[in-house]
């Protein structure tokens, strides 16, 4: 067992009858859906909402029944991914580039359980590059705020054939802001800005963090 899956199966057994559950995305969160399906197949009875497309493809793969926001008032749990987790357990995420709806269904879930493996671990923030997500329409124009704002370089996310657009439709910007002294206080600043629909830092969202080593050894935050 890898210390991604160790922390994924962990974070399952959190999972109980009668809940309604938020699947995160990545290649962590993978372990967690896989393991959850495992169950469901053996009987749990639980509802879910996917983050993204892909994690949303792989609950039907293994039948984990699916339901629309709109069906339900707030999550019990939602498990998920980070890129990187600091002492106080504020979070970049968005590095497969979900961030909103990974968002959306943490801060509407009664506990966030961020999965991760040991290397996700860091003093602070920063040294992953910071997904910000912006809408395409002029998205030029945020481009130039964010760097006339802050002295860090900003790059467009790009992918075979173009630019990368989210499940949403929008762009990811990754900002290389190399240490984050005040996550808390860069997370409103970029929620300001008109153009941004969102952002990777996720600040005092996490209730638990499991992380997990490569002997397969888990610990709980
Ligand atoms: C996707 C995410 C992921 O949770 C994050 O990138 C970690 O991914 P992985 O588990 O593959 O290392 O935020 O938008």
């Amino acid at each position: 067992m890898n210390a991604k899956q160790a922390a994924g199966y962990r974070a399952a057994e959190l999972v109980k009858d009668g809940m309604t559950v938020g699947l995160g995305t990545g290649s962590t969160a993978y372990y967690a859906i896989e393991r959850i399906g495992e169950m469901v197949e053996k009987g749990l009875r639980i509802r879910a909402i996917a983050t993204s497309n892909a994690s949303e493809e792989l609950a039907v793969k293994y039948q984990i029944p699916l339901v629309k926001a709109a069906e339900v008032g707030h999550l019990d749990i939602a498990i998920d991914g980070a890129d990187e987790v600091d002492p106080q357990m504020a979070l970049i995420k968005g590095g497969g580039g979900a961030l909103l709806r990974e968002k959306l269904v943490a801060i509407n879930s009664s506990r966030f359980v961020v999965i991760a493996d040991s290397s996700k671990m860091v003093p602070h923030l920063g040294k992953f590059k910071l997904p910000i997500e912006v809408v395409p329409f002029c998205y030029e124009w945020t481009l130039r705020q964010l760097e006339a704002r802050y002295p860090v370089p900003f790059e467009q996310r790009m992918r075979e054939g173009g630019k990368y657009v989210t499940d949403n439709g929008n762009y990811i910007v990754d900002a290389a802001f190399g240490k984050i002294d005040n996550p808390a206080k860069l997370n409103e600043e970029l929620k300001a800005i008109t153009g941004i629909v969102d952002h990777g830092l996720f600040v005092n969202i996490a209730s638990t963090v499991i992380v997990g080593y490569e002997d397969g050894r888990t610990e709980v935050k």
